[in-house]
């Protein structure tokens, strides 16, 4: 089933939630295309390139602004970057959809609302706050 805007909470950072929803929106043409037989390898490899790029994207702010939870968060983001990659592999050479099907339609929306919930939430109050920090040391300064 395709998840939708209010499956997922909104955080206070903006660069999230426009990747959060870019990720929903390939996860669901996916999933759609899977069900609708019109799937080609194309739908997977760009879901597992935004990934890629959300993911680092959340890493460099975690870094730049020394959030203590970055080894936690960036662990999870490489095993669920893993799985993609080993299902990729498993779906090139067999050819079988049923391994992807369970994944987009169960296993990852499940953990990207657990994923949401916790390490993303945390961060994104987390960076609000050090963005606040920074932008009133900005001002002191100017
Ligand atoms: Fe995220
Ligand atoms: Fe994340």
């Amino acid at each position: 089933m395709s998840m939708m805007f209010w499956d997922y909470p909104q955080l206070p950072v903006q660069f999230m939630n426009r990747e959060h929803e870019t990720f929903v929106g390939l996860m669901n043409d996916a999933e759609q295309a899977l069900t609708m037989g019109t799937f080609s390898v194309q739908h997977f490899k760009r879901l597992v390139q935004h990934c890629q790029e959300h993911f680092a994207h959340e890493e460099r702010e975690m870094q730049r602004t020394h959030f203590p939870g970055f080894e936690l968060h960036k662990k999870q983001h490489d095993r669920v970057l893993l799985e993609m990659t080993e299902l990729l592999k498993g779906y090139v050479a067999t050819q079988d959809i049923e391994p992807l099907l369970r994944y987009l339609q169960d296993i990852l929306p499940e953990w990207f609302t657990q994923h949401i919930h916790t390490l993303d939430q945390v961060t994104a109050q987390y960076l609000t706050a050090a963005y606040a920090k920074s932008n009133r040391r900005a001002k002191s300064i100017g």
